[in-house]
């Protein structure tokens, strides 16, 4: 008997035998398997197996605001084991840790249609407070999380820390990388995405894998819901969801590799890949602490959003996967393609670039962040030939859009720009040049990459070519090829990047340390070894 069933049986004890009696005469004894399907509201659900098995999450804080989030999956790898109905999820954020002064409580409903996950818009609550929450469904209570608000509009902040992370292959390594984030108990994270990857089973080809993947490459909602589900049975990964609020974007392993708009990497027709689209955008939505503005409508999700600090950090989180350009000359890496600098060509979109270039001059904190999936600089791969040798996924191959956004952070004095990028696997730190192709041109902001949480495995100190990279690249100034994160710090004086490595992600729990650290003075333009 299946958990769903097992649960009906418990909802349907406490039915009156009449009622039972009238249901099965009217439906048929098969329908009372699924009887009154999505018709329910359950106040008072009984589980025969733990409903929270994929932990909390907090998002996108706001000065009075946070989003929380759970989902409820008595049978996480296997569609979740919920019935059809709506569940009552009571919600209660607390000034401690022990639940004693509560701040704000609530009910609300986790739905089927959106695979019983909740998202909670809690207002309400004071600026830059530490605050904790959890979830109550039934007799069941869920683990406790802590977030964190924004300070206040203007208001002066001394300092906030925060991680950013993403690539997190389960197959290629565990995921300390999240385990140390969760204790540095951030202000918040950024996650760029690649949150899980598509691909099937690796099945012992490789022998590098620490452990699989269940099933095939994922297509449906289903799929996707359970390989979600897969990587939040990672302790480390709900560890650090649960000590800080998460702003999160996605890359292309959400849906599919190297995916560009309506287009994948197989020539599969639009229309059907956008089916497939609109199931991990789902899926996608259902996992994270997203707020209503969030929602998908079909194959769309509007995820490009804006988020302010104080008078520290105004952050825009862009989405370079869903408006985009196909790829340049229809390759992924190249020598000269003059298709890439075509102005035609977008990578945010127009919608979404002139709601970005429109907000700029509106930035009035100290550090302007512009935080997103693929590195914006110029990043020769090795130059092989004079004109070097480029990917067509990252906006090298979508120069014109990289000249509209550096330009207008020039023309707007944008205030000391700082670009988050991850995708790539390895840990950069770059200046950002208006001409990367003349080392003495204007720089007019920094970018920070974060390496993979576990992706590629266990790395390496440096990318095997790295010496021609740096001499081809003299704009970037920090590179390791380890697994970790970056941890940033800023103050009105300075912003801090410490890239943190684990020796390996092969091996469980391994401690993190700094391998070197790069620092942009306010005012001063460019990255600085510290
Ligand atoms: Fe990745």
């Amino acid at each position: 008997m299946s958990e769903a069933i097992r649960f009906y049986d418990r909802a349907l004890s406490a039915m009156s035998r009449r009622q039972l009696l009238n249901a099965a005469w009217k439906l048929g004894v098969a329908a009372m398997v699924q009887p009154l399907a999505s018709t329910r509201t359950l106040a008072q659900p009984a589980f025969s197996k733990y409903p929270f098995t994929l932990g909390v999450a907090s998002g996108d804080p706001w000065p009075d605001s946070v989003v929380l989030w759970t989902r409820l999956a008595p049978d996480p790898l296997d569609g979740g084991g919920m019935p059809a109905d709506r569940i009552e999820v009571g919600w209660e954020v607390a000034r401690d840790s022990a639940f004693r002064t509560i701040a704000r409580k609530g009910m609300t409903l986790a739905r089927p249609e959106l695979g019983h996950s909740v998202h909670v818009e809690v207002d309400g609550l004071l600026p830059n407070r530490e605050y904790w929450y959890r979830f109550r469904a039934g007799s069941e209570i869920s683990q406790v999380g802590r977030t964190k608000t924004a300070p206040a509009a203007g208001a002066a902040v001394d300092r906030l820390r925060f991680a950013v992370c993403g690539c997190s292959h389960y197959e290629a390594g565990y995921f300390t990388a999240y385990r140390r984030i969760a204790e540095e108990d951030f202000d918040f994270v950024f996650h760029s995405g690649d949150y899980i990857y598509e691909d099937r089973a690796d099945g012992g080809r490789n022998p590098a894998v620490v452990r699989q993947h269940l099933g095939q490459e994922i297509f449906t909602l289903v799929d996707y819901r359970n390989r979600f589900a897969q990587y939040k049975s990672d302790g480390d990964l709900r560890a650090a969801h649960a000590s800080a609020p998460f702003i999160v974007s996605w890359d292309d392993h959400e849906v599919d590799n190297d995916y560009a708009a309506d287009a994948d990497e197989h020539d599969t027709p639009p229309e059907v890949f956008l089916l497939r689209r609109a199931a991990a955008y789902q899926a996608y939505y259902e996992t994270m602490p997203l707020r209503q503005s969030a929602l998908p409508s079909g194959p769309s999700m509007r995820l490009y959003r804006r988020l302010r600090f104080g008078s520290l950090i105004d952050m825009s989180v862009l989405d370079t996967r869903q408006y985009r350009s196909r790829h340049a000359c229809g390759v992924l890496l190249a020598s000269d393609c003059a298709a890439a600098s075509v102005p035609s060509r977008t990578m945010l979109g127009t919608e979404q670039e002139r709601w970005l270039l429109e907000q700029l001059p509106n930035a009035h904190a100290t550090w302007t962040v512009i935080a997103q999936q693929v590195p914006t600089f110029a990043r020769d791969t090795v130059a092989v030939n004079p004109q070097g040798r480029f990917s067509m996924d990252k906006w090298d191959g979508y120069t014109a859009s990289r000249d509209r956004l550096y330009t207008r952070l020039k023309e707007t004095k944008a205030s000391n720009p700082i670009v988050l990028s991850g995708d790539v696997h390895v840990h950069y730190g770059a200046d950002l040049k208006l001409d990367f192709r003349n080392p003495s041109s204007q720089t007019i902001g920094v970018e920070f990459t974060n390496t993979s949480i576990s992706s590629g495995s266990d790395g390496a100190d440096v990318s095997p070519a790295w010496e021609k990279i740096r001499q081809d690249n003299p704009h970037i100034k920090y590179h390791s090829a380890r697994r970790g994160y970056v941890a940033c710090t800023a103050t009105p004086a300075s912003m801090r990047a410490d890239f943190r490595v684990l020796e390996k992600v092969t091996m469980r729990d391994l401690p993190v340390t700094t391998a070197g650290s790069l620092v942009v003075e306010a005012g001063r333009p460019g990255a600085i070894t510290d």
